[in-house]
């Protein structure tokens, strides 16, 4: 059950959709295969969770503008992870303890129930923030009835305490909080409980300043621990961080620890900060289990307060997209992400080039074109210094072979200039590149780097080109995609 004041908010919303659907559905950037807002602000991806054979993906949402505010919690489901359907509203910024937001959080199952945890984010007449971790139950996993608060703010820490993300280990439910601590540090902090209703604060078990890792930012986000391949890993989205060479280029990061994690001390030993994605929009992912034991991670493909505003979609009144669905593997203590297999039910018509050769020239072959396409490289050879590929005149992936460095460059649309992300790769083997209208998410050597961006190029260029100074070898293939 819903409040009068909840349903009214959510009516709201929903003429919201209704006005700027024809704004928004002529927009020719609208993505073809991704998940995006109806209207409005899209962010974080919340609650993911494969619930009774449906897989329900719930976001971050703020329906009335094309910016930050009082968000509400949007839904999707799908049986697959391929075909999305809108499902009601889950959650609306209504009561005294999530009035200005619902913010991130996630869900479980419990006792046949989908549970939800989120942030109720509450700011006073001064702007002073309250913060309260919150919980809603649904028993057919679409109709949320909020619970109230189950949490409030422990000592220690500041008002930026948020995005509960809560699973089971051995009889105990456990969750962990982004925070930022009296002393300025961004901090993982957990809790624990028998019945989701009391909980037990642990203390922070990763952070700035403590496990030999130095000062780490002033705040972090969206924390999720969990086991892979025989070891633990927690990724959280630190703010805060500068830039470092080729390392932290976006506002705000997004990365990971592989550790061990110690229920019984709640003790965390890692390693260093990776980052997950080496792209220009890519933050606050969230991960679950699914049927097949798969550990699946989505993430938002955006990021906060990088020139939101200026993103050409606005517009049309929406802004924002989440990332396709990607398995997690762990292997040489590092993440690797590959589209999930699901993702080939896409794949309409094909073209294939096997042993395509480009020699010292700039080149392409037909049927490479399309506004929703795959594209997968594999058998790389380079012989040579730098092999390129344009993708329709607004982005440009480059590897130099004697730097071993690989660059995503794209015309920015904060003011058209050309601007980069980089990572190290010693080898170039495979290149896998699913494009949309507006997004590129590249995946390279099978999962060891990603890139994940938006890119804005005119919308009846489809040109892929490809060129080296040198030879190079590749098989092609090529899918339309259509959902
Ligand atoms: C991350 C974040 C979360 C917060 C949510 C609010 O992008 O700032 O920390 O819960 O967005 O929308």
């Amino acid at each position: 059950m819903k409040s009068e004041r909840e349903q009214k908010l959510i009516e709201q919303a929903y003429a919201e959709v209704e006005k700027y659907e024809t704004l928004v559905n002529r927009d020719r950037y609208r993505l073809r295969y991704h998940l995006m807002p109806p209207v409005g602000l899209m962010n974080d991806p919340n609650g993911l969770i494969d619930w009774h054979g449906t897989y329900h993906v719930f976001y971050q949402w703020m329906p009335f503008r094309t910016g930050h505010g009082a968000k509400f919690w949007g839904h999707y489901t799908s049986p697959d992870l391929v075909h999305w359907q809108a499902a009601p509203i889950a959650l609306a910024p209504s009561e005294w303890y999530d009035k200005d937001g619902c913010y991130s959080g996630s869900a479980i199952s419990c006792d046949g129930k989908l549970v939800l945890f989120y942030t109720g984010n509450v700011k006073d007449e001064q702007g002073n923030r309250q913060t309260y971790q919150c919980m809603a139950v649904s028993e057919d996993g679409i109709h949320f009835t909020k619970k109230g608060v189950v949490i409030t703010l422990p000592d220690g820490y500041t008002a930026h305490f948020r995005d509960p993300k809560v699973w089971r280990y051995q009889g105990h439910w456990y969750m962990i909080l982004g925070a930022q601590s009296e002393s300025g540090d961004g901090k993982a902090v957990l809790f624990r409980s028998a019945d989701l209703c009391h909980w037990e604060h642990l203390g922070p078990i990763a952070g700035g300043n403590m496990n030999g890792l130095g000062p780490f930012g002033y705040m972090w986000e969206c924390p999720d621990l969990f086991p892979l391949d025989g070891q633990d890993v927690l990724i959280v989205c630190p703010q805060g961080l500068k830039p470092d060479g080729m390392r932290y280029q976006n506002v705000y990061q997004s990365g990971y620890f592989v550790g061990r994690f110690d229920y019984e001390r709640a003790e965390f030993l890692h390693g260093t900060f990776e980052e997950l994605d080496r792209g220009f929009e890519f933050y606050a992912p969230q991960t679950m289990l699914d049927r097949n034991g798969r550990r699946i991670l989505i993430g938002w493909m955006g990021v906060p307060d990088q020139d939101e505003d200026r993103q050409p979609t606005v517009s049309h009144r929406w802004v924002h997209a989440l990332t396709l669905p990607r398995e997690l593997r762990l292997t040489g203590g590092k993440l690797r992400q590959t589209p999930v297999e699901e993702l080939k039910q896409l794949r309409k018509q094909k073209v294939a080039y096997p042993s395509a050769t480009v020699v010292n020239e700039l080149r392409s072959w037909p049927g490479l074109e399309g506004d929703a396409i795959e594209l997968r490289l594999d058998n790389i050879e380079l012989f040579g210094s730098m092999m390129e590929i344009y993708f329709r005149h607004a982005a440009r992936l480059v590897y130099n072979s004697d730097e071993g460095v690989l660059t995503l460059e794209r015309k920015s649309f904060v003011n058209g200039l050309t601007e980069k992300r980089q990572c190290r790769l010693p080898r170039l083997r495979s290149l896998h590149v699913f494009l949309d209208t507006s997004s590129i998410e590249l995946f390279v050597n099978d999962g060891e780097e990603t890139f994940t961006a938006r890119f804005f190029p005119h919308p009846d260029d489809q040109t892929i080109l490809f060129g080296t100074h040198g030879h190079l070898h590749m098989d092609i293939e090529k899918w339309d995609l259509l959902r």
